[in-house]
Formats: structure tokens, sequence, C-alpha cells
């Protein structure tokens, strides 16, 4: 542990498994206290199991992205388990495939709902407690496809690119009130969002990304975590693709 997080409280959604579970490892092995959002309770308190043997600092707290009143409690919780928050992530997500004859309305609003809508509702419920601390940081978790097209995933899409001006905007927004917002573009990273895939998928994955592999959650995690810390302190509107070089070649 080297600390760069001493003295931050970050809250991340999603953050009892995949992406968010590493984030949260990580941030609370460099000294952020930790609370998990998440709606899978017992995954998110076997985060907090691991970060307190540690040595860490973490809780668990039930979140729905999609409801704004949530957010808000998981806010209140944060700040009055850790006295303040000084870190949002934006990272709960899901997928499914489908593109415009496939998928269905109720499909395409879920995603939406999730992925972009619960995006801005955190920004939303965390920006009056970040304004306080006036040296604050939000990562928002969009996608590769937010920046690239692909002819089954329409809502995923939607949902991610949508993700990526939000956080431009939003950058403008607090630029001068101590809001950092970054963004970051994960390639294929090994979790259970990706779901049950045979042999043949996962060499054609591999076969894909221009380093032959897929990502490990850490490689998302320490990207992350730069843009939290305050070395990152002049970073804001930045886009981040972890990707194997994916992004390169389009
Ligand atoms: N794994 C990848 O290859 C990859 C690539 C690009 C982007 N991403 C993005 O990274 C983020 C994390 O995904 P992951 O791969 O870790 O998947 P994951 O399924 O392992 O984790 C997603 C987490 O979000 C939580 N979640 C879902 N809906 C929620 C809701 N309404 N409220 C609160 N929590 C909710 C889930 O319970 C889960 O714990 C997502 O935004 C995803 O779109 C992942």
């Amino acid at each position: 542990m080297t600390g760069r997080l001493a003295g931050k409280v970050a809250l991340i959604s999603g953050g009892a498994s995949g992406l968010g579970e590493g984030q949260a490892i990580l941030y609370a092995r460099e000294g952020a206290s930790v609370v998990i959002g998440d709606l899978q309770d017992a995954l998110g308190a076997k985060v907090v199991d691991q970060i307190i043997s540690e040595g860490g600092k973490a809780k668990f707290t039930r979140l729905d992205v999609t409801s704004l009143t949530s957010w808000q409690a998981a806010v209140a919780f944060t700040v009055s388990s850790f006295g303040k928050l000084t870190t949002l992530v934006n990272n709960a997500g899901i997928f499914h495939p489908g593109g415009v004859i496939a998928e269905t309305e109720q499909g395409w609003a879920k995603m939406i709902s999730v992925n972009q809508t619960g995006v801005f509702l955190g920004m939303k419920a965390a920006a009056p407690e970040l304004l306080k601390t006036g040296n604050a940081a939000i990562v928002n978790i969009s996608s590769l496809y937010g920046l690239i097209g692909s002819p089954d995933a329409i809502s995923y899409h939607a949902s991610k690119a949508a993700v990526r001006v939000m956080g431009k905007g939003t950058a403008l927004e607090f630029a001068r009130q101590g809001i950092r917002v970054n963004t970051i573009f994960p390639g294929q990273i090994r979790t259970p969002i990706l779901g049950d895939i045979t042999p043949e998928q996962d060499a054609a994955i591999k076969a894909s990304i221009p380093m032959g592999v897929v990502g490990d959650p850490m490689d998302i995690a320490h990207g992350s975590l730069y843009l939290a810390s305050d070395e990152a302190r002049y970073v804001t509107g930045a886009e981040l693709w972890i990707d194997g070089g994916w992004y390169a070649g389009n």
C-alpha cells in the first residue's frame, strides 16, 4: 500500500462484482474508505470482508442505480459512515445483445435506465457532497462500445456513448468547482458480464484484441485509481481506454 488515495472516501456502484470489485479492493489498498453500492448483498458483503481482512475500510449498502432516492440514501450512508464523500465511481452496468430487429422496447428501456440514467442520477445525488470537499473526482465507466459500433448491441452502444458525452459536459459544469470528471472505456475484461462463452467465442474475442489477451479487472482498477487520485489533479473531461490496443485499430 502506498496511500495514493489516503483521506479519500469513495462510493462505487456495482462494487460487488467484476470491475467494481477490483476498484473497491485497489482503492482500499491505497487508503480510501470505500462504500460498495450494489443490488447483490451477499457478493457485496464478501468484498467488504476481503477489504477488512486486508486492513482496509469498507461498507456495503444496497443501491439501485435507477432510483434517485436509492442514490441519495447511499450518499447519506457514505457520509454518515466515513464523514464525507470525495469520490464517485459510476461503474454499475448491464449488458444484453440485440440489434434493431432483436432488441425490445423493454430491453432498451432497461439498458438506458441502468447504464445511462444510473450515471446521471449518481452524479446528481453525489454532487452536493462532492462540492463540499472542494477536491473531488467522478470516474464514469463507459465501454469501448461507447466509441465504436457493432451489429448486435444497439441499446448498450446508446447507453455507453451517452456516458461518454455526459462525462465531458459534467467535467465542464464543475471545472471551477473542484470536481473532476473522467471516463474509462474498458475493452474486453474477464468478468461475469461476459456471461458463459464457448472456447470458440473466447478464441474469437482474443483474436480481435491486438494484444491477444482478455483484460483483468485490475487493469481497469489501476486506471481508475490514477483518475481518482490527486496525481490527476489537472485531468478532467478525459477519456482513458484500457483495451489491449483494440481502439487503436478503429
Ligand atoms: N467486463 C467488460 O468486458 C466490460 C467492458 C466494457 C465496459 N464494461 C462496463 O464495466 C462496468 C462493470 O461491469 P463488469 O464487467 O464488472 O460486470 P459485472 O456484471 O461483473 O458487474 C456489474 C455490477 O453492477 C451491478 N448492477 C447491475 N445493475 C445494477 C443496479 N440497477 N443498481 C446497482 N448495481 C447494479 C451488478 O449487480 C454487478 O455487481 C459496467 O458498466 C460495464 O458495462 C465492462
